[in-house]
């Protein structure tokens, strides 16, 4: 970790630097009277090249992030008129109260579709390789469009499209934003530039690894050692706290007909059980635990770990073990996940209405 510490340095000076241009360009006298939606500027956090472990974000080619496309983004993200009933946005799935994730064991979708899994956290999600509890999406893209036309949000693209197009405030963003009218492909590369600023690395926890001895407690420092010693980060790796890997362990394993995980997409029957190792930033805000929401709080959650899991064919025991350890040093490791909470910024835009 010791040498990461500069480089947190630059990026704090990187984003101090980013922080005073934008407001200086903000107190400009030609700054705009009216504020149209297009003119909203999104709380765009420094992409953080910089930080610890984060392999640089692979911005697809295709897709370049702008500031107007991200700013447009997010206006989709947060608009419930995406959805088939009206019902929901991406947003009423990943909401700031829960740790980007929506509170439920399982989600549910527009139309009260009851949904397999529970819903996952979205920090930092512009880092990753594959999407979903199994990892059977490809792309940020691919992903959004499966969520949009699927039962999270029902919806019928070509509607939809329609309806967004007849609103001139996000026609005219759409012109300035792709040089055509809103396509199914178009608001969901938007979404996805949005969401790939929805970046969570100012916790406690990154101010104390950036040098700063009183952001935590004692105890907090302490759990980071445990979770060191207790080989949590066998799998919950790096900055992003996981390895993008999928693990069975043994959640959900002993119901009748359990879901299968990775071993769907993979084919691979030893990966039967199987999910993407989730990360832990914010974790304390995320409840209930899994992807099957069966574990409704995090000391219960950190037990089942600690456990080394739950026993069955498929049991990743290469990588997890059972670990003996004192109360103290439980309380000192839940210190430290309660130090990877986010202070949640994100929130909803004025939505065009005509
Ligand atoms: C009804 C609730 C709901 C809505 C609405 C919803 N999601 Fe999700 N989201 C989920 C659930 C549940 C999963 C996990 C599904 C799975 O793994 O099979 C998920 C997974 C994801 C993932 C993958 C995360 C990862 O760790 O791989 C991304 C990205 C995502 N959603 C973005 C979106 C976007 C963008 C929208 C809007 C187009 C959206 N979601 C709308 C519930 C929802
Ligand atoms: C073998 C890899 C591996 C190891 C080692 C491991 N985990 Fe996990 N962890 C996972 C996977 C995979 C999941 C998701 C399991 C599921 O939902 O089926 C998970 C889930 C969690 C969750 C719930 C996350 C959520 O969003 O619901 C917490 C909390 C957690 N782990 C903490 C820990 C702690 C603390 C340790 C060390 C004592 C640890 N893990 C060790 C792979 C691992």
């Amino acid at each position: 970790m010791r040498t990461r510490i500069p480089i947190l340095k630059l990026a704090a000076i990187l984003i101090f630097s980013i922080v005073f241009v934008t407001a200086i360009s903000l107190t400009g006298c030609d700054q705009p009277k009216e504020m149209t939606a297009s003119e909203f500027k999104p709380e765009i956090l420094p992409l953080p090249a910089g930080l610890p472990n984060y392999e640089e974000m692979a911005i697809p080619p295709d897709n370049p992030m702008t500031e107007e496309k991200v700013a447009l983004g997010r206006q989709l993200f947060f608009d419930k008129r995406l959805s088939g009933d009206g019902s929901r946005s991406c947003y009423s799935c990943h909401v700031c109260e829960k740790g980007l994730t929506d509170g439920l064991a399982k989600a549910v979708g527009a139309y009260e579709k009851a949904l397999p899994r529970s819903s996952p956290t979205l920090w930092n999600i512009g880092y990753h390789k594959e999407f979903y509890w199994d990892g059977r999406s490809g792309s940020l893209e691919k992903q959004a469009m499966a969520a949009w036309t699927g039962a999270n949000m029902g919806a019928k693209a070509d509607e939809i499209v329609a309806k967004i197009n007849a609103l001139e405030g996000y026609r005219a963003q759409f012109q300035k934003v792709f040089g055509s009218d809103a396509t199914a492909e178009n608001m969901m590369k938007a979404v996805s530039a949005y969401e790939r600023t929805i970046i969570g690395g100012n916790t406690a926890w990154d101010r104390w690894r950036a040098g700063d001895e009183s952001a935590v407690g004692e105890d907090v420092k302490r759990g980071w050692q445990v979770f060191q010693d207790a080989k949590c980060n066998n799998c919950h790796d790096g900055a992003l706290f996981t390895d993008q890997l999928y693990h069975n362990a043994g959640i959900g394993m002993d119901q009748p007909e359990p879901d299968v995980g990775r071993a769907k997409p993979s084919g691979r029957e030893e990966e039967t059980g199987a999910f993407k190792t989730p990360t832990l930033r914010d974790i304390a805000k995320s409840a209930p635990y899994f992807h099957d929401g069966s574990v409704a709080t995090l000391e219960e959650a950190v037990d089942v770990m600690l456990g080394g899991g739950k026993p069955n064919k498929y049991l990743d025991t290469k990588n997890l073990q059972k670990q003996t350890i004192t109360p103290e040093r439980k309380a000192d490791l839940l210190a430290f996940l309660k130090s990877l909470t986010v202070d949640c910024t994100l929130k909803e835009p004025p939505l065009p209405q005509k």
